[in-house]
C-alpha cells in the first residue's frame, strides 16, 4: 500500500448539495411533515446545553441510538452508535429503557419498535426522515408482484428477502410469506438461508445490494438476476423470465449511494496513486466491481480503523460517516469518493434542534413523534426480523 499524507478536503458544494442539505425546497421527497411544536431555533447558542440537561433529566428513562449517517451535532448524544443491523439488536437489547430515541430514518426506528415491548416508545425526532429506497416499494406493488409470480407459477417456491431499509409493511409481509429481513451485513447469510428453502428469490428494494450480493459473492451470472419494474405491467417481466430467474430484483435503489459512478473510481485513482476504494454494497454493480474493497457501514469502518497509517482510502458511502472517519484518523488520508457533497437528506433532517425539541418534550411528559407499528403487521415483520437476528 502506497503511504501518503494529505488532510481532509472537503467535496466541492453544488446547487443540488444544498437541496440535499435541507435548505432548499424539495416537494417532491418531502412529505410536508411539520414539526408538532415549538422546535428551538438552529442559532440558539444553548442547544448543546439544552440537550444535555434534558437527556439527564431523562436518566435512564430514555436511550439513544445513532446511526452512523447522522450529523456529528447529533451523534454526539448517541449512548449507542451503529449500522442498521447493529441498532435493531441495541433497541432489542434496552427493555428497561421508556423511550427509545432513534437518530436514524422511520424504516429503523419501525424495527425498534417491533423489536422491543409495549412499553416501551420509539421515538424520531422529525417525522420527515423517511429514505427514499424504502418509499419504492410500497405494500400494494409487493402484492400484486406477488400476484405475477403466483399467477407464472413460481410463487411457491420463491423465497422473499427484504433489506432492512423498507417499510414495516414490507417486512410483514415478507413474514407472512416465509421469508427473511437483511442487512448489508448479512445478505450473504440471508440469501444462503432463502435458497436452501426455495428455489429462487424476489429481493426488495435494492437491487443493488441483491445483485452485488449474488454476482460477487455466491457466484451467480448476471442473467440468473432479473429486474422487476413495479410500474410496468408484469414487472416489465415475461413468464419465461420469470421461471428461469434464480434471483428477482425489486426495481429500487439507494438514492445516496446511487450517485458514485464507474468515472468516481476512475478518477480517484488518477488523483490519489495507490488509493484503496472501498465502497457500501448500496453501490452500482459496476463501482462494486471497480472498487477494492466492499461493505457494510461497520465494514467500512473496522477498515479504516486497521489500516497501516499512511495509507490513502476512498471511500463511497454518507458523507457525514466519511468526514468522520478522516478527522478520526488523521494519520492515514481518507477522501470522500465524490468530488461533490453527497448527504442522505432524509438522515440529515435529525438535527440539533430536533433532537433537543424531542428530548425536552419527553422531559416534561409529553411523548412526541412516537413511531408505532399495528399489532399484525408488526407480528409478522418480527417473525421476518427474529429470523435475521437468529441466522447463524
Ligand atoms: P447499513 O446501516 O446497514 O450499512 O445501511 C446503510 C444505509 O443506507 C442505511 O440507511
Ligand atoms: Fe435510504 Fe440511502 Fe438514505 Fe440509507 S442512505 S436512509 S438507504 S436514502
Amino acid at each position: 500500500m502506497t503511504t501518503i499524507n494529505r488532510p481532509w478536503a472537503e467535496p466541492e458544494s453544488t446547487p443540488l448539495a444544498l437541496l440535499l442539505l435541507g435548505r432548499g425546497s424539495d416537494a417532491s421527497s418531502e412529505r410536508g411533515v411539520e414539526c408538532p411544536g415549538e422546535l428551538p431555533a438552529p442559532s440558539d447558542p444553548f442547544l448543546v446545553e439544552r440537550a444535555r440537561a434534558a437527556k439527564a433529566k431523562l436518566g435512564e428513562r430514555v436511550f439513544v441510538l445513532g446511526h452512523h449517517y447522522q450529523r456529528d451535532e447529533v451523534i454526539q448524544f448517541a449512548d449507542v452508535t451503529g449500522d442498521s443491523f447493529k441498532l435493531a439488536r441495541e433497541a432489542a437489547a434496552r427493555p428497561d429503557a421508556e423511550f427509545i430515541v432513534f437518530c436514524g430514518v422511520h424504516f429503523m426506528a419501525e424495527s425498534a419498535d417491533i423489536l422491543t415491548s409495549d412499553a416501551q416508545k420509539v421515538i424520531l425526532p422529525d417525522l420527515a426522515a423517511g429514505c427514499s429506497m424504502a418509499d419504492m416499494a410500497a405494500l400494494p406493488q409487493v402484492e400484486r408482484a406477488w400476484d405475477v409470480l403466483s399467477d407464472a407459477g413460481v410463487a411457491e417456491m420463491t423465497v422473499p428477502v427484504t433489506y432492512m431499509n423498507s417499510s414495516a409493511d414490507i417486512k410483514g409481509f415478507v413474514g407472512r410469506h416465509g421469508g427473511v429481513v437483511c442487512t448489508s451485513s448479512n445478505a450473504r447469510r440471508a440469501l444462503d438461508w432463502a435458497y436452501s428453502r426455495g428455489h429462487r428469490v424476489l429481493f426488495l428494494p435494492d437491487q443493488h445490494l441483491g445483485r452485488n450480493t449474488a454476482v460477487r459473492e455466491m457466484g451467480f451470472d448476471a442473467d440468473d438476476c432479473v429486474l422487476y419494474d413495479p410500474h410496468k405491467p408484469g414487472g416489465g417481466l415475461t413468464v419465461k423470465q420469470l421461471r428461469e430467474a434464480k434471483m428477482i430484483l425489486w426495481r429500487g435503489h439507494c438514492s445516496v449511494h446511487g450517485r458514485f459512478t464507474l468515472s468516481c473510481v476512475q478518477e480517484v485513482r488518477l488523483r490519489v496513486p495507490g488509493v484503496n476504494v472501498l465502497v457500501h454494497p448500496e453501490c452500482r454493480y459496476e463501482v462494486v466491481q471497480a472498487a477494492d474493497y466492499v461493505g457494510s457501514t461497520e465494514y467500512i469502518i473496522r477498515t479504516i480503523e486497521n489500516a497501516p497509517a499512511g495509507t490513502a482510502w476512498a471511500v463511497g458511502t454518507e458523507l457525514n460517516l466519511v468526514r468522520r472517519l478522516a478527522n478520526a484518523h488523521p494519520d492515514k488520508q481518507v477522501t470522500f469518493l465524490d468530488r461533490t457533497v453527497c448527504y442522505c437528506s432524509t438522515m440529515n433532517r435529525i438535527d440539533l434542534p430536533h433532537l433537543v425539541w424531542a428530548l425536552e418534550e419527553l422531559a416534561a411528559g409529553r411523548v412526541v413523534n412516537q413511531i408505532t407499528v399495528d399489532t399484525d403487521t408488526a407480528h409478522y415483520a418480527r417473525v421476518a426480523l427474529e429470523r435475521m437476528l437468529a441466522l447463524p
